[in-house]
């Protein structure tokens, strides 16, 4: 992909480098219950099917989106903005690039799972055409809640 793929003034786009993956482990730290390590994302930054982008606002990273794409099919593990830069479009511009990026990779139908509660999320989802597929229960631990099976399928 394009390095530093401009989306609007001060936001951009590019892939995970390694040396990210110490400012991400501090988002992730602040935004979950059971946070990816540094190590997680050293390990991606490695592995052959992850695509992983990070948005820059302004030079400092304020999140990441990623998926694994395995057999033709996009697996989304994360979705993280760092609380600061949310509201302001940045979830929604990681997504559209990296949905663009994993169908160029290959990434035909796409799925996640998301928190049942997640309301902000699951209105991003369904925004680039994500819908409910199914319920896992008791999916996530602390707390323990469902979470919503979503799928954008090609067709
Ligand atoms: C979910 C998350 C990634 C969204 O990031 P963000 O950069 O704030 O998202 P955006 O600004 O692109 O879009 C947020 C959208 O949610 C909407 N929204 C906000 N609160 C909402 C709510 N309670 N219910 C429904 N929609 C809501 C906003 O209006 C906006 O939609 P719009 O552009 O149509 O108006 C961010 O909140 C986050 O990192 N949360 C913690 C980690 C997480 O839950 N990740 C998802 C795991 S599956």
């Amino acid at each position: 992909m394009t390095e530093n793929r401009g989306t609007k003034d001060g936001l951009s786009i590019r892939e995970m480098r390694r040396e990210d993956a110490q400012q991400l482990a501090g988002i992730e730290s602040r935004s979950f219950s059971m946070p990816w390590s540094e190590e997680d994302f050293l390990y991606l930054v490695t592995e052959g099917n992850a695509l992983y982008l990070v948005a820059e606002y302004d030079g400092t990273i304020a999140g990441c989106a990623g998926m694994r794409i395995v057999c033709g099919e996009g697996s989304i593990d994360n979705v993280v903005v760092d609380e600061p830069y949310r509201g302001q479009g940045i979830a929604q511009a990681l997504l559209g690039e990296l949905i663009r990026e994993g169908e160029a990779r290959g990434a035909g139908d796409m799925t996640l799972e998301v928190r049942i509660s997640n309301a902000p999320a699951i209105h991003v989802y369904e925004k680039f055409g994500f819908v409910s597929e199914g319920v896992r229960p008791n999916f996530y631990e602390m707390p323990c809640e469902d979470a919503l099976i979503l799928w954008r399928r090609r067709c």
